[in-house]
């Protein structure tokens, strides 16, 4: 039998149990050019709560009744193509699902002998080939630079921060409480960190740069950037990746330091990591190396169970996950 978890109703709000259903139903078969793959690893993602939605986005929703969308890595456990046989591990986007049939063709194989196979989900994944291509291309570092990320203790922002510190930058963290901040600037390695539920962030963000911010990397959006609005220098840039302030939000926040961009000459740029897709062996080739010279740390918040996905996913967006967010099925 396959398990799935199918979009029972749009939310407005905050995302609940109700909001989703599990399904039973007979094990697909593959046809020609297709393989069974059983899922191993689910990863959860703050972009799920977006395609949940009905708002016009950058990517079509999920319907009502439909599987939650997600990438997986499984193990091919059918195969009726030559290029894939059973035992391969592959990185699919076959979404909440305990098991699915794919294309041969629309699979990447992943290599589990050196690194956990669980980490194409994170930091040899979309999260790390976020931070890679949003860090490098549009934040453009260079040595000296003053550079602050928020969710610093995530996945895509512990891969930003530890990368602005290889291209030589000074690097400041944005997180939410103690023990996140500890591992940031202790395991991390970042220059100082900014607990923004310490109750007096404007002034702690102002004693961490004192002399302004040359990049921000911005994964949360709402007051945390209005407030970086406020720190940045001349021709200063903002990488505008995510706004998980706002996911749940009912009404857009209202900025009041958009002035900035304009006195500060700010270039603010909006990324979607699949704009880079061409370049995603150069990104894993990068990323892989700095990995394996011991130059990237890297941490999962792993929960165990497919029917556990939406309260997994429930908590990603509170903030409970220490690391980037995965699902052991
Ligand atoms: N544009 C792209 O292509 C792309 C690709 C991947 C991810 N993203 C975006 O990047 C961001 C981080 O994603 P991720 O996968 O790395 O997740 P993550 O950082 O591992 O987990 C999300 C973190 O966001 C923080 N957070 C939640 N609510 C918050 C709030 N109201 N204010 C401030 N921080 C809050 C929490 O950390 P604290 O406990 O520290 O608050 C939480 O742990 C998300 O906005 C996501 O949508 C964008």
């Amino acid at each position: 039998m396959n398990r799935k978890v199918v979009l029972a109703s749009h939310p407005e709000g905050a995302v609940a149990p109700e909001h989703f259903r599990i399904v039973e139903e007979a094990a697909p078969t593959p046809g020609e050019g297709e393989v069974l793959v059983r899922n191993e690893w689910l990863s959860l993602d703050p972009y799920m709560r977006g395609r949940m939605s009905t708002a016009k986005s950058y990517v079509k929703g999920v319907d009502v009744g439909e599987v939650m969308v997600g990438q997986t890595v499984g193990e091919v456990v059918e195969s009726k193509d030559a290029s894939l046989k059973a035992g391969d591990k592959v990185l699919t986007s076959l979404g909440w699902q305990s098991m699915g049939v794919a294309k041969a063709s629309e699979l990447n194989k992943v290599d589990a002998s050196r690194v956990p196979a669980s980490y194409y989900l994170g930091i040899l994944g979309m999260p790390g080939l976020t931070a890679w291509f949003g860090l490098h291309e549009i934040g453009q570092p260079k040595q000296g630079d003053t550079l602050v990320v928020s969710a610093a203790s995530g996945a895509v922002g512990s891969v930003v921060g530890q990368l602005g510190k290889i291209a030589g930058c000074r690097v400041v963290g944005i997180a939410g409480g103690k023990a996140k901040c500890d591992y940031v600037l202790n395991e991390l390695g970042f220059d100082a960190v900014v607990d923004y539920k310490a109750g007096k962030f404007e002034e702690d963000l102002r004693t961490a740069v004192p002399k302004g911010v040359d990049i921000y990397f911005d994964n949360v959006g709402g007051p945390i950037l209005d407030a970086m609005l406020g720190r940045m220098r001349l021709f200063s840039r903002i990488i505008v990746c995510g706004l998980i302030s706002e996911y749940d939000a009912k009404e857009p926040y209202g900025y009041k330091k958009l002035r900035s961009i304009l006195v500060n000459r700010i270039k603010m740029q909006g990324m979607i990591v699949f704009d880079w897709k061409d370049r995603y062996g150069e990104g894993i080739k990068g990323l892989a190396g700095h990995l394996a010279a011991g130059r990237l740390k890297y941490r999962e918040s792993v929960i165990e169970g497919l029917e556990n996905a939406p309260r997994g996913l429930m908590g990603l967006l509170k903030g409970e996950n220490f690391g980037k967010q995965l699902v052991k099925l």
